[in-house]
C-alpha cells in the first residue's frame, strides 16, 4: 500500500506517540486492548517507533487508558443508541472500530486537516463514522454536527495541549451544542506536568504542552454548572492491572492504596451534562 503522508507538524506528530504505544500492546503475548488496527497503521507506514523511547510500562497504560475511554463510550452508546460520538483530537485512533458502534449512532473523529488527510488514507471507512477536519480550538467546527442527539465525548491524549481556559472553553462549547452527554478524557496532574519536564518518554511532545495541569476531579464542575463528575477512574485500581506484568502490577497495586499517588499517574475523568 503506497501512503503519502502529509508533513505533520510537532503537534500533529504527536499522534504517533499514542498510536505506536497502542501497536507496542499489540504486540505482547497478551496484549490489554487489542488494537491491531494500529499495529497494522505502524507497519503499513514503517514507522520507526524507537525514536519515541515509549518504554514497555508506557505502552500499558496507554493501552489501558483507550480501553476504560472505550467502555465509557460504548457503554454510553448502548444506552443511547441514537447517540453521537465524538473523539477529540483522534489522531490516526479507530476507536470506532473497537466499540460497537450500531447502525443507528453516529461518530465524528476531529483533528487537524493534515491529520484527517492520514486518516482517510490509514483508518478504514466505516459507514457511520465521520472525520472532521478542524482545529478544536475553532468554534465554528461544532456547527456541522446534530443538535438534538445525545452525545458521548472522548478525549485521548489531548488535555496537555491546552491551557486550562482553552480547554474549558472547548467543553462549554460541546455542552451548550448537545442537550445531554457525557465527556470522558485521561487527567494530567499537576505532578505529570513537572515529570513531562524530565520523563524520556515525553521528550517528543515536552516542548508543546502547556496544561497548568490539575489534581481535583472537581475542578472541571466549575467551569459549567451543567457538567458533573460521574467518576474519576484511577487506573491503578481498575481490574485489568491484573493483567499487567508482574513488577508492573505490583507496583500499580501498591499505589492503588493512595489515592494521591494514584492520581499522579494514569487516570481517567468522567463527567455528564
Ligand atoms: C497525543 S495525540 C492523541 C491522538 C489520539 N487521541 C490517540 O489516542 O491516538 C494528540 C492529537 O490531538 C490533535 N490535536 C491537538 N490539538 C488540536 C487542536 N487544537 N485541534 C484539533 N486536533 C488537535 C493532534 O493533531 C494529535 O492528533
Amino acid at each position: 500500500m503506497t501512503v503519502t503522508l502529509p508533513a505533520f507538524d510537532q503537534l500533529e506528530d504527536s499522534l504517533w506517540l499514542t498510536l505506536c504505544g497502542r501497536a507496542l500492546d499489540n504486540r505482547r503475548d497478551h496484549p490489554l486492548l487489542g488494537d491491531a488496527l494500529a499495529d497494522k497503521i505502524v507497519s503499513t507506514v514503517d514507522y520507526d517507533y524507537a525514536k519515541l523511547k515509549i518504554v514497555p510500562s508506557s505502552a500499558i497504560y496507554i493501552a489501558h487508558r483507550a480501553l476504560k475511554l472505550d467502555q465509557i463510550a460504548g457503554d454510553f452508546i448502548a444506552r443511547h443508541p441514537d447517540a453521537i460520538g465524538l473523539d477529540l483530537g483522534a489522531g490516526l485512533d479507530s476507536r470506532a472500530h473497537r466499540i460497537d458502534l450500531p447502525s443507528t449512532a453516529d461518530w465524528y473523529d476531529v483533528d487537524f486537516p493534515n491529520v484527517i488527510t492520514a486518516r482517510e488514507q490509514l483508518v478504514p471507512a466505516l459507514p457511520r463514522a465521520h472525520n472532521v477536519a478542524a482545529d478544536l480550538a475553532d468554534p465554528g467546527w461544532l456547527e456541522k454536527l446534530p443538535t438534538d442527539r445525545p452525545a458521548v465525548v472522548v478525549a485521548d491524549g489531548l488535555l496537555a495541549f491546552f491551557t486550562l481556559a482553552e480547554w474549558s472553553a472547548i467543553l462549554n462549547r460541546i455542552i451548550d451544542h448537545f442537550p445531554s452527554g457525557e465527556i470522558a478524557f485521561n487527567g494530567y496532574s499537576t505532578f505529570a506536568v513537572k515529570a513531562a519536564k524530565i520523563f524520556p518518554g515525553a521528550k517528543a511532545v515536552r516542548s508543546i504542552m502547556r496544561s497548568e495541569g490539575f489534581d481535583d476531579p472537581r475542578v472541571p464542575e466549575s467551569w459549567n454548572p451543567k457538567l458533573k463528575l460521574v467518576k474519576e477512574v484511577l487506573l491503578t485500581r481498575e481490574p485489568e492491572v491484573e493483567q499487567f506484568p508482574t513488577g508492573l502490577r505490583w507496583a500499580n497495586q501498591l499505589s492503588a492504596h493512595s489515592e494521591s499517588l494514584s492520581r499522579r499517574g494514569n487516570v481517567v475523568l468522567h463527567y455528564r451534562f
